[in-house]
C-alpha cells in the first residue's frame, strides 16, 4: 500500500501557553513538526508529505526539510478538519495517512500495522487502550456514572483512509457544522466504522509545555 501522507500543522497550540506553535518548538535538535515530517518519510510506503501551514506562519519556510521534492506546502485553514480537507486537494494517492504534527513519537512498527490494515473501505486509526478507570461526570461537580474501560480507546494518528472517501466525509461534516477533531469521527458521522489498530501509548500529542521533555525521552527510546 503506497500512500501520501497530510499532516495538519496550521494549529495555534493554545494549550501550550509559548509565544511559538508547539509544532515549531525545539526537540532533540530539531523542530517538532521536523520529526514528525522525517519519521513519515522514512517509510518506504509514503511517497509525499503535505503539510497544512497557517497563512500566518513565519517557520516553516525556513526549515531545511521543505527543499525536499517530498514535502509539499498548502494553506491551512479554521479548524483541523478545514486543513485537512485543503490538503486533500494535492493528494492524488487512492490512500491518505493523515498525521499530527505535534506528534513526533511514531515507531515504524505502528505504521506498518496501521498500513496493513488500512486497505479497506472502512480505514483504520492508531489507538491504545484506556488506563486509569472511567467515569462520566454529571456537569455538576459529581460522578454521574462509571464507564466501563475494556470498551474506550484514546484515538491517536495516523489515521488512514481511502482518499475520496475522506474527502466526502469531511467536506460533509464540515457542511453540517459538526465538531469533527479527527478524521475517523467524519467518517462515524457518515456511518463508517473504521477499525482501530492498537499501538504504543507513547505516540503522544504534545498538547501541555511537560509534554516536550516527555517526547524527547520517548524519542530517544524509539532511535536506540
Ligand atoms: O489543537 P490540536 O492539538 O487538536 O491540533 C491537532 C493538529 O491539528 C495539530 O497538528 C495542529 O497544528 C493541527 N491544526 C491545523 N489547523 C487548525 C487547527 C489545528 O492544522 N486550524
Amino acid at each position: 500500500l503506497s500512500c501520501t501522507a497530510v499532516v495538519p500543522a496550521a494549529g495555534a497550540g493554545k494549550r501550550m501557553a509559548s509565544a511559538i506553535p508547539k509544532q515549531y518548538l525545539t526537540l532533540a535538535g530539531k523542530t517538532v513538526l521536523e520529526h514528525t515530517i522525517e519519521r513519515l518519510l522514512a517509510h518506504g510506503a509514503i511517497e509525499r508529505v503535505v503539510v497544512a501551514v497557517s497563512p500566518e506562519d513565519q517557520w516553516f519556510d525556513s526549515l531545511p526539510l521543505v527543499r525536499d521534492e517530498r514535502v509539499v506546502r498548502v494553506q491551512g485553514g479554521r479548524e483541523r478538519a478545514d486543513s485537512v480537507l485543503n490538503a486533500l486537494a494535492a493528494v492524488s494517492s487512492e490512500y491518505v495517512l493523515v498525521h499530527d504534527a505535534a506528534r513526533p513519537c511514531l515507531a515504524m512498527q505502528d505504521l506498518d500495522a496501521l498500513l496493513a490494515a488500512a486497505s479497506q473501505p472502512r480505514g483504520a486509526i492508531l489507538a491504545c487502550r484506556v488506563r486509569d478507570t472511567m467515569k462520566r461526570g454529571d456537569g455538576r461537580g459529581a460522578i454521574a456514572a462509571s464507564v466501563p474501560r475494556d470498551e474506550l480507546w484514546h484515538a491517536l494518528t495516523p489515521q488512514c483512509f481511502d482518499t475520496q472517501a475522506l474527502r466526502r466525509a469531511l467536506a460533509e461534516a464540515l457542511a453540517q457544522g459538526q465538531a469533527v477533531t479527527d478524521e475517523a469521527s467524519a467518517m462515524e458521522l457518515a456511518g463508517v466504522h473504521p477499525l482501530l489498530v492498537e499501538g504504543r501509548a507513547d505516540n503522544i500529542k504534545i498538547t501541555r509545555p511537560e509534554d516536550l521533555a516527555l517526547a524527547g525521552f520517548f524519542l530517544q527510546q524509539l532511535n536506540e
